[in-house]
Order: structure tokens, then C-alpha cells, then sequence
């Protein structure tokens, strides 16, 4: 059974809380369940991880790595603007991986527009809220699917 794993970047445990006019209200717990539900429902199995430290996200991606898991969906929150260290351990491990944005980077500051990941993506979903996961794995498994056939 193919293996999609979802990773969130720091802040992303204080969903519900944090700035909802950005973020929306659903908690991170509301989303991982829409989405193992989801993968489950599918046939896919599908395990989801938050931290708020830029080398627990590596680790884990090595692990993922080490595991073999078939796609990785990515929200790196604040790391998508500053860490080549989880870029480059995507980079090594060579699992496909999307990245997933709750708001619109672009119609934020400028910092923010900038991103680590995009160029090395298999594609970007920004600003279509908790939704844009449920997109990103729809996506993911069509793509598993394709390459099975
Ligand atoms: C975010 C956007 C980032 O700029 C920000 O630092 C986050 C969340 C988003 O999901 O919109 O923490 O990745």
C-alpha cells in the first residue's frame, strides 16, 4: 500500500488560534483527520507530523527516506522562507513532494514571497486555506496512480 506522509512546518500546532483571518479555524487535528480519512478511504495509508524545530522536519524526512514513502505533502510555514537544510534534505531523500500554503504568500509581504521549495516542487498550493491539503493529496495519489499504470 503506497505511503503519502504530511509534514507542517512551525505555528502550525496553534491553528484554530493563530491568526485565523490567515489561517482559518480548523485545527491541525480537524485537517490531518480529513486527511487520513481521506488516504484510508483511498487505499493509500498516510501519516502526518508537525514541529516547530528545523531539525526534527530533516530527520524525519530522512526517515521518510529510510522508509521509502511514495510522496510527501510539505507545509514548511516560516522554513519555506529561510531553510535550504530542509530543502536539501528533500532534495536527498528524492521523494516527490507538494507544497501546501493555508494563505496567499503573495498577497502577504514581501518576505514571504520567496520560497525554498517551489522550484523543486512537483507543484505549489497557496491560499486556498485547510482545503489546499485535501487538493495536494487528491493530486498526489492520482500522480501514484498514473505511475502505476
Ligand atoms: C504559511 C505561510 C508562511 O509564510 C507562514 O510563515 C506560516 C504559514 C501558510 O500556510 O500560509 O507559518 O506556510
Amino acid at each position: 500500500m503506497a505511503q503519502i506522509n504530511v509534514l507542517h512546518g512551525p505555528n502550525l500546532n496553534m491553528l484554530g488560534k493563530r491568526e485565523p483571518g490567515h489561517y482559518g479555524n480548523d485545527t491541525l487535528q480537524d485537517i490531518n483527520t480529513r486527511l487520513i480519512t481521506l488516504a484510508v478511504t483511498e487505499g493509500y495509508q498516510c501519516e502526518c507530523f508537525q514541529s516547530n524545530a528545523e531539525f526534527e522536519l530533516i530527520n524525519k524526512i530522512h526517515q521518510y527516506g529510510e522508509q521509502q514513502v511514495d510522496f510527501i505533502i510539505i507545509n514548511p510555514a516560516a522554513f519555506t522562507h529561510t531553510s535550504i537544510a530542509i530543502r536539501d534534505a528533500l532534495l536527498a531523500v528524492n521523494i516527490p513532494f507538494i507544497e501546501v500554503h493555508l494563505s496567499n504568500v503573495y498577497q502577504r509581504e514581501t518576505f514571504r514571497h520567496h520560497s525554498y521549495f517551489s522550484d523543486v516542487a512537483k507543484g505549489t498550493i497557496t491560499g486556498l486555506g485547510a482545503q489546499g491539503y485535501e487538493f495536494a493529496l487528491q493530486s498526489a495519489m492520482t500522480q501514484l496512480q498514473l505511475q502505476k499504470n
